[in-house]
């Protein structure tokens, strides 16, 4: 199997639109994420970043750039695709592109059954479970 390539995208692109798609069928199609909650504001300033197998977009998350600290979400890799590290590459990818710009501060907010996916990039969990898009979640950061 080859090594997928991920790219920073345009949110209104080819590769772009291949990416809202997949985090459409899956946030809303496979966990039921209520439509309206999956695409917002923020993403017509995020950085988008898709990983690409075979030709094929397979994955695909945003980085958001904001005072406080840099988020990153939307984490998704199409089922046929999934258990090969291809969301722990792209998070990597983020990540270093973040620290290229000299952030040091990163967040995210998980769904609680996947905490193990960032624990593995050092991410740490804090303070209280709660509910987003109908599923629990933890914030985490790197400390
Ligand atoms: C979660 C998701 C992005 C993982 O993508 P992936 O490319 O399969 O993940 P990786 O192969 O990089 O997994 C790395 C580690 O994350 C953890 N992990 C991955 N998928 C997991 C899952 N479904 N449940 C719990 N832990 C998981 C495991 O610890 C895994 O390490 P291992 O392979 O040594 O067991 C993918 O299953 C997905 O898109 N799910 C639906 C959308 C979603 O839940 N997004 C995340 C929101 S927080």
């Amino acid at each position: 199997m080859s090594d997928p390539l991920i790219l920073t995208v345009p949110l209104f692109s080819d590769l772009g639109n291949l990416g809202l798609a997949l985090r459409r069928s899956v946030f809303v199609g496979e966990q039921h994420v209520p439509p309206e909650e999956e695409f917002d504001s923020y993403d017509l300033t995020a950085t988008h970043v898709v990983a690409l197998l075979d030709g094929s977009v397979v994955g695909c998350l945003r980085i958001l750039f904001l005072a406080e600290h840099v988020k990153f979400g939307r984490v998704v890799v199409a089922a046929t695709a999934r258990g090969q590290g291809i969301a722990s590459r792209m998070m990597r990818y983020a990540m270093d592109l973040a620290a290229a710009r000299g952030q040091t501060r990163f967040y995210l907010t998980a769904q609680s059954d996947k905490l193990a996916l960032y624990e593995k990039l050092g991410f740490v969990a804090f303070g209280e479970e709660f509910q987003d898009g109908g599923m629990p979640h933890f914030a985490m950061k790197t400390y």
